[in-house]
């Protein structure tokens, strides 16, 4: 395709769909406003309705009013002094007449943003590409639980007597407790307690907000290479603090932070509404970075960051990745982790796998087995309900904050319509990168061209946004075959290739194609010209090995060492090795009962690629992360 911009016949599916419900309240405009469920101008529609700036922006949908919400009911939390940074709140719900399926309790996060224009939610939701079915509110709740997750709920176990008449109880009402996973979000928190379900929403009590005991606090820290010496780390970490902190490390070492944040306004510049701009939006606070330098490489440090007016973080050790050009090499790699409740609640987006493969990488962190992280693509999906990059960076802090986080830009992080991405698809949920880039930032050329290279010991990785423009003779197009063509294989005996999307995958077709063949067609030759050795992408979720393959032919097969272990010979190169690694917490892609010959493994289980490479070899296992057993293992080798 010569055109700069794709439009697939799966966007064309989205845009015809996006036009239809863009349509669809002009269509109804001429039903009376309130018994539309879509709200044109929602100050308008909620202009007689005090609970406007009572409910803050709950309930800008055309919620329905209770009827009567009985006298007795409450809505209690365990932390009414004040939340701490990471915290189970107990929310005790009581005086409930008659305990219903429907009720449930939302977390809910008054933002600072202005969301007194946010009509078509539904379409907004829609715009994140993830079509559950969930509440449709105007301004989503962070989290959400049904009441009966408490058991004793809807049998009344636990009773209370409201009135008596001669001795005699004549009026009982019950109550239930829920358990929130609660992190430090900053912004002021409330539980609000609704019946009538997902579908039809009414508000029937709210606690009291609650705040954060320190919403300064300097919180999620988290590393990245920023050159091949593996004698700078970069240090990225939020707080609602917009003073420069510090962090100090080594021995009496320290460096000022850089601070910065995004705004609504950052998102994407779009024609057409979208989730982070609007209901989705949560107030980021402030992102600070800064970079250690002066250290050795494979070297273990410690730093803690903050300041001492908003407190500091504790004392965290770390390990400085080995210089590119040195021997060895031993990292992890993984596409699609996002993240899940720690609680038993629901959320817009979950991804059931990421709790197990982090738990498993905070294991082999403390083994002392990895020098560096690669998360090729589709972070968070936060996907533009902004507060879910917290709890994402919540859950990889273990990890990120011990070694180099390096990461690739995804579908998640970038792409929406009119925006520049590649690919016309909403799944940024009108992000288009910018969390992204403030978050983790690379060592990129500049904004939205998050490409780069970095070597680390023995490997030389070329990293790609298949997000943007890679045709012949785009920017990135140019860079990356000047890029890999200036290898220094003396040096960096191994060149690895990676980016989001695959070039080979058995779940390559369907309504939404997995592999784009004008990508192959112009991407590939690169590759084989370069002699790269290894080729990583996620996108899809599961795990899937190749022979050498080129243009969907083997041109060389692995030959099994003397332990079984395929190993392909690459003293005698004939194409490289690809592997799709999108297995690490997006629910698992199934694959069809045939495979082309040129897909030597597949195995849908969550996980991660496990890689040790010296000057000789390259080692690759695919670790189950619930099992923790090696299910795929294979050397390419180099004499
Ligand atoms: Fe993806």
């Amino acid at each position: 395709m010569s055109s700069l911009t794709k439009f697939s016949s799966f966007s064309l599916v989205w845009f015809l769909h996006f036009f239809f419900l863009l349509m669809l309240p002009l269509l109804c405009s001429s039903s009376s406003s309130s018994s539309s469920s879509y709200i044109i101008n929602s100050t308008e529609e909620f202009r007689h309705y005090t609970a406007i700036s009572e409910f803050r922006v709950l309930n800008r949908r055309s919620l329905l009013e209770c009827p009567e919400p009985n006298p007795f009911l409450q809505v209690n939390i365990s932390s009414s002094s004040g939340i701490s940074d990471e915290e189970y709140v107990n929310v005790t719900v009581s005086g409930v007449l008659i305990p219903s399926t429907s009720d449930w309790v939302a977390m809910i996060s008054p933002s600072h943003s202005d969301v007194s224009s946010c009509p078509f939610y539904s379409l907004l939701y829609k715009m994140t590409g993830d079509l559950s079915d969930l509440p449709l509110l105007c301004h989503y709740p962070v989290k959400a639980q049904f009441m009966s997750n408490d058991p004793d709920y809807l049998s009344c176990k636990k009773k209370e007597c409201k009135k008596y008449r001669n001795d005699t109880c004549i009026l009982t009402t019950c109550s239930a407790s829920l358990t929130f996973h609660v992190i430090n979000i900053r912004t002021d928190i409330e539980f609000v307690f609704f019946s009538g379900g997902f579908e039809t929403p009414c508000i029937l009590k709210r606690s009291t907000p609650a705040t954060f005991t320190n919403p300064r606090t300097p919180l999620y820290g988290h590393l990245s290479s920023l050159d091949s010496t593996g004698a700078s780390m970069r240090l990225t970490w939020v707080s609602g603090d917009k003073e420069p902190q510090q962090v100090q490390y080594g021995d009496g070492k320290s460096q000022a932070s850089e601070v910065t944040t995004f705004t609504q306004d950052h998102m994407c510049n779009s024609s057409l509404p979208n989730p982070a701009k609007d209901f989705g939006w949560h107030d980021p606070g402030y992102i600070h970075s800064t970079v250690m330098t002066g250290l050795k490489p494979s070297s273990t440090y410690s730093y803690r960051y903050g300041s001492d007016s908003v407190s500091w973080s504790d004392q965290i050790q770390f390990k400085t990745p080995p210089a590119g050009g040195t021997d060895e090499l031993k990292f992890l790699a993984f596409g699609d982790m996002g993240k899940a409740p720690r609680d038993l609640s629901v959320e817009h987006y979950i991804q059931p796998g990421s709790l197990s493969v982090i738990k498993a990488m905070i294991d082999e962190i403390a083994a002392g087995n990895v020098d560096s992280i690669f998360h090729i693509g589709d972070i968070s999906y936060a996907t533009g309900f902004l507060v879910e990059w917290d709890f994402f960076l919540h859950l990889i802090s273990p990890v990120a904050s011990r070694v180099s986080y390096m990461t690739a830009i995804g579908n998640h992080e970038r792409d929406f319509v009119g925006s520049g991405s590649l690919y016309i698809t909403p799944d940024s949920g009108g992000e288009c990168g910018v969390p992204y880039e403030t978050y983790f930032p690379m060592p990129t050329a500049a904004k939205d061209k998050p490409w780069y290279s970095i070597e680390q010991g023995s490997v030389h990785f070329t990293v790609i946004s298949t997000e943007h423009n890679w045709f012949e003779n785009s920017e990135q197009y140019d860079w990356m075959k000047k890029d890999m063509a200036s290898v220094d294989r003396s040096r960096t005996p191994w060149l690895i290739f990676t980016g989001h999307r695959p070039m080979y995958s058995s779940q390559s077709g369907g309504l939404i194609p997995s592999v784009d063949d004008e990508f192959v067609k112009a991407v590939e030759p690169l590759l084989l010209d370069n002699k790269v050795d290894l080729v990583l992408f996620g996108h899809v979720h599961n795990y899937e090995r190749t022979c050498s393959v080129y243009q969907n032919e083997c041109k060389a097969m692995p030959k099994k060492d003397g332990n079984g272990i395929d190993t392909y010979d690459h003293s005698n190169y004939s194409a490289p090795v690809q592997a799709v690694i999108g297995m690490a917490g997006f629910t698992l892609d199934k694959f069809p009962n045939n495979a082309d010959s040129w897909s030597l493994s597949r195995i849908s289980e969550f996980g991660y690629a496990r890689v040790h490479a010296t000057r000789e070899e390259i080692r690759v296992e695919f670790v189950n992360s619930n099992t923790r057993k090696v299910e795929d293992s294979f050397r390419i080798t180099k004499s």
